[in-house]
């Protein structure tokens, strides 16, 4: 390593390197409701602890002149409000981080907005820190936005808060006013597990209680806020925790070199070490830490390395290297605490992309316990989460990942739920504990096995999924293709939307739960059905991708054939061969799939049927002759 002990021309450099080391670090963010003056503090605290530089404080000066809503006075939030879109709107859209240091402590704030559409980005900014500054108007007391943003925090982990009762001067630093405030705090915070509160009546504005004491409020008797941030005790000792390493990339420069680069993002490791590939359990010892300023003897938290390995064990992107004292749990069905960020409502049976630091499996929400109420924080029975709300759920994966539980480690505890068609990100997630049901079932291996019955029916299974509006002529063109295929000579079943629902289904109605929860299940009978080597007919609705997908991905490769039953809305009304659409129309029936419920038509089908062109027979036809062409069938 470069050491700037030996540069005769920095020893200056080096003392204040090495006096930042040792100093402590305090993670915080602030956060409150639009106006309540968070950028101001933060300005503030950046600027009385004389970490403005002097070129930023001119451009400051002429800025608040152009923008500025403080008059003559510098304006403090144009300090840390960087992005010119918000300036323009007068608001913080999204996750600023400040750097600033005082002789006693280290600190990285996270500036994070106030909307109601942001609990996105206060997730994010809060997902590291070790307290939160509440920032509260005095004028206005504890507003909704107050609960969700300490329900976030304590759901995040953080268990420091600082009430800061702000623009105090507004009410003329009227005691009564900060003492009523506090007590409605004590009671709404009563159930949060929060570690330390400290409410400081404060004027971000003019600087009282910020760094100095203030002269105006004399009844109070507690610390400012710094000294209180530099002196509150906080447990975020990465050190101390168990070695996780998750491998972000192999590193093959050449044939004989193979390294595992990522971020130590707990304790700590020498060479020497063992450490156990956390999945296969493999048992290795740390030849190599490398880094761009040469080889290491140990590598600590946050630190990035590359670590090479004694021995050629298999390990992979995504895979994590632990100490073998101490491993994660492994694990394909956890429960965790989910914060739902996304328009679209989170549904039971639905399927994401799970992400964590450095995997990304599909995960399925396998059943939502319950709600967290954001004003009374009770746990209510709940069908569905919408955006900004908290909820409890069972997730199943498709592979098995390795992860802490949340409330030991929050960086392999932690997770975000990413939407498989749009990309968006949609949730974050805590995980709480591995179940231990998923973990005592164990597949059973079948000596008939599904090839040597698909041998002896002369076939290939397949499943033939034909999606479409209600009347678009599914179970028609299915009915006549079954009859074609049984005529053959081949084994077949033809699963049917109304008959499934009239038995295996009949619990099931047609909200979007319900909808996702029928495809599920006809998927994985559909699944097993090819087990038995059948060649399986499905006629269903299914009128969402992604549980469309997620029956696709349920089936090996090259087994689902999605056949687009198109017929335009309008002459499936026409038709109307149940009546439905009519009753549907005057209001008789609802949620009815293309009236009052959506239907997601599909955009890359194997095979497309428009039923204005062609009679049921011809289309039938049509998909016997894909089945050949494709050697399902001889
Ligand atoms: S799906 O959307 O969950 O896939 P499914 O195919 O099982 O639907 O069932 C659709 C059939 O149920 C329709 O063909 C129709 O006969 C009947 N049905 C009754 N109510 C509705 C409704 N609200 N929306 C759609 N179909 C309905």
């Amino acid at each position: 390593m470069y050491d700037l002990s030996e540069d005769p021309l920095s020893p200056s450099v080096f003392e204040y390197l090495q006096q930042q080391e040792t100093k402590s670090l305090l993670r915080f963010l602030t956060c409150g409701s639009v106006d309540d003056g968070k950028s101001t503090l933060i300005g503030r605290l950046l600027y009385d602890t004389k970490r403005v530089f002097e070129d930023q404080l001119t451009a400051l000066e002429s800025d608040s002149k152009r923008h500025g809503t403080t008059g003559d006075d510098i304006d403090f939030a144009l300090l840390v409000d960087g992005l010119e879109a918000e300036r323009e709107q007068g608001i913080t859209i999204d996750v600023a981080y400040r750097f600033f240091a005082t002789e006693k402590r280290k600190f990285i704030v996270a500036d994070t907005p106030g909307h109601d559409e942001y609990t996105r980005n206060m997730a994010t900014g809060a997902s590291t820190a070790d307290l939160a500054i509440l920032l509260i108007d005095a004028r206005q007391g504890i507003l909704p936005q107050t609960r969700r943003h300490s329900l976030i925090a304590s759901m995040l982990g953080i268990r420091n808060v600082v009430l800061a009762v702000n623009k105090i001067d507004l009410v003329e630093y009227d005691e009564t006013v900060f003492h009523q405030i506090v007590s409605d705090y004590s009671k709404l915070s009563a159930s949060l597990e929060l570690a330390t509160i400290l409410s400081i009546p404060m004027s971000a504005r003019f600087g009282d209680n910020v760094i100095r004491r203030s002269p105006n409020t004399p009844w109070y008797i507690g610390p400012t806020l710094l000294q209180h941030l530099e002196t509150v005790a906080v447990d975020n000792d990465y050190l101390d925790k168990a070695f996780r390493f998750p491998v972000q990339y192999i590193s093959r420069p050449d044939l004989n070199f193979r390294g595992f680069a990522g971020q130590v993002a707990s304790g700590k490791i020498a060479v020497g070490d063992p450490v156990v590939v956390a999945k296969s359990g493999m048992l290795s010892y740390i030849r190599e830490i490398v880094t761009m300023d040469g080889t290491f003897v140990e590598a600590r938290e946050g630190q990035a390395v590359t670590i090479v390995l004694a021995d050629q064990v298999d390990v992979s992107r995504g895979d994590m290297l632990v100490a073998p004292d101490n491993r994660p749990e492994v694990a394909d069905q956890f429960q965790a605490r989910i914060i739902w960020f996304d328009i679209n409502p989170l549904i039971p049976g639905s399927s994401y992309t799970l992400r964590t630091e450095c995997e990304s499996v599909t995960a399925n929400i396998t059943s939502l316990k319950h709600s967290i109420d954001v004003n009374t924080f009770a746990h209510t029975a709940a069908k569905s989460l919408a955006i900004n709300e908290f909820g409890v759920c069972n997730l199943s994966l498709h592979v098995p990942i390795a992860f802490d539980a949340y409330k030991d480690n929050r960086f392999t505890g932690n997770f975000i739920l990413i939407d498989r068609f749009t990309n968006a990100t949609v949730g974050a997630g805590m995980i709480d504990f591995p179940l231990r049901r998923a973990q005592n079932i164990h597949l059973q291996a079948l000596d008939v096995s599904k090839r040597s019955r698909s041998e002896l029916m002369h076939q290939k299974p397949a499943v033939l999924w034909f999606t479409g509006l209600s009347g678009s002529g599914k179970s028609t063109i299915a009915n006549n293709l079954e009859k074609i295929l049984h005529a053959n000579g081949r084994h077949t079943i033809l699963l049917d939307g109304d008959n499934v629902r009239l038995g295996l289904n009949r619990d099931l109605g047609f909200t979007d739960a319900d909808r996702v929860e029928n495809i599920r299940r006809v998927a994985e009978v559909a699944k097993l059905m090819t087990h038995a080597g059948l060649i399986v007919i499905v006629s269903f609705i299914a009128p969402f991708r992604s549980e469309r997908r997620l029956a696709r991905e349920l089936m090996e490769p090259g087994e689902f054939v999605e056949i687009f039953v198109d017929t335009p809305l309008e002459e499936c009304v026409r038709r109307d061969p149940k009546g439905l659409y009519s009753r549907a129309l005057a209001g008789g029936i609802t949620n009815f799939t293309g009236i009052d419920s959506t239907y997601e038509p599909p955009e890359k089908p194997d095979i497309q049927l428009k039923t204005l062109d062609a009679g049921p027979v011809e289309l039938a036809m049509e998909i016997h002759d894909f089945l050949k062409a494709r050697a399902f069938i001889q």
